[in-house]
């Protein structure tokens, strides 16, 4: 599914962040595919890093359930940007998909809310879906801020978008604080999130807004059932445990 074809809930996703070489991708991608054999009925997505894209579409031609994107782009189409790759050249190296907005882009690299905006679009532009990522952090929690924090940083990435463009955005609900910290949000957390995520997309679509969210942060084997089946959470976006095949395959069957 390197085309952006249709997204079928539930979304599994793993962020490779930075691992995983070209040839680890082949590695891995031949195992996990003698783990998952091919079903329909939902949607599995792998961030490599862009080094290692063109491996794992490789790897993984033929098979209409998994697609492929990038973890990050910069929002001019060409040009001089040294170390940067754009959205137009993901599409034409084949990837389908792209993470805009992580929070190690946010808080490791100092990625601003205007910034994501910039990369939602192109993003779009080049007809990538982008899988937004939202989240607060521990602070932002203890406060109470929360949902506002969550929904600004969505309305802000979307700003300007049509209705139309809108509803091709994924959205990945990811709580600072249970990233790469084995402390995952409960169940009904998330669901609380993805309710108030859904509403605030609503308004803006004038109607139910059916795109997929996704909840991300420590999802692991043993807790990624319950996450699934919490209201409104429709996928899951994996990091660390999607970096050993057997684990991340047992995610995906979970
Ligand atoms: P984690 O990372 O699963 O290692 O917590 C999730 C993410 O950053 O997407």
């Amino acid at each position: 599914m390197n085309h952006a074809g249709p997204v079928r809930a539930p979304v599994i996703a793993a962020n490779w962040k930075m691992n995983v070489a070209p040839d680890e991708a082949r590695t891995y991608l031949r195992r996990f595919l003698e783990l998952v054999p091919p079903k329909v009925d939902r949607t599995i997505l792998f961030f490599p890093p862009a080094l290692s894209v063109e491996a794992a579409l490789e790897a993984t031609r033929g098979r209409e359930d998994i697609g492929i994107g990038v973890q990050n782009l910069y929002w001019e189409p060409s040009g001089a940007f040294t170390g940067e790759i754009s959205a137009p050249m993901a599409r034409r190296a084949g990837a389908g998909f792209a993470l805009v907005g992580h929070s190690e882009r946010r808080h490791v690299f100092g990625e601003s809310d205007d910034d994501v905006r910039r990369k939602l679009a192109a993003a779009l532009e080049a007809d990538l879906i982008p899988v937004l990522c939202v989240g607060e952090t521990l602070d932002e929690r203890r406060r109470g801020r929360a949902e506002e924090v969550i929904v600004t940083q969505l309305r802000r990435a979307v700003e300007g978008l049509s209705a139309d463009v809108l509803s091709r955005v994924l959205i990945a609900y990811e709580p600072v604080w249970a990233i790469g910290t084995g402390e995952n949000a409960t169940p009904a957390d998330a669901a609380a999130a993805h309710a108030v995520l859904r509403l605030a997309l609503s308004e803006r679509l004038g109607r139910r807004a059916e795109q997929p969210i996704l909840y991300g942060g420590s999802v692991k084997p043993d807790n990624a059932g319950a996450l699934l089946a919490a209201d409104d959470v429709d996928g899951l976006l994996v990091g660390g445990a999607s970096l050993d095949p057997e684990r991340f395959a047992a995610i995906v069957t979970a």
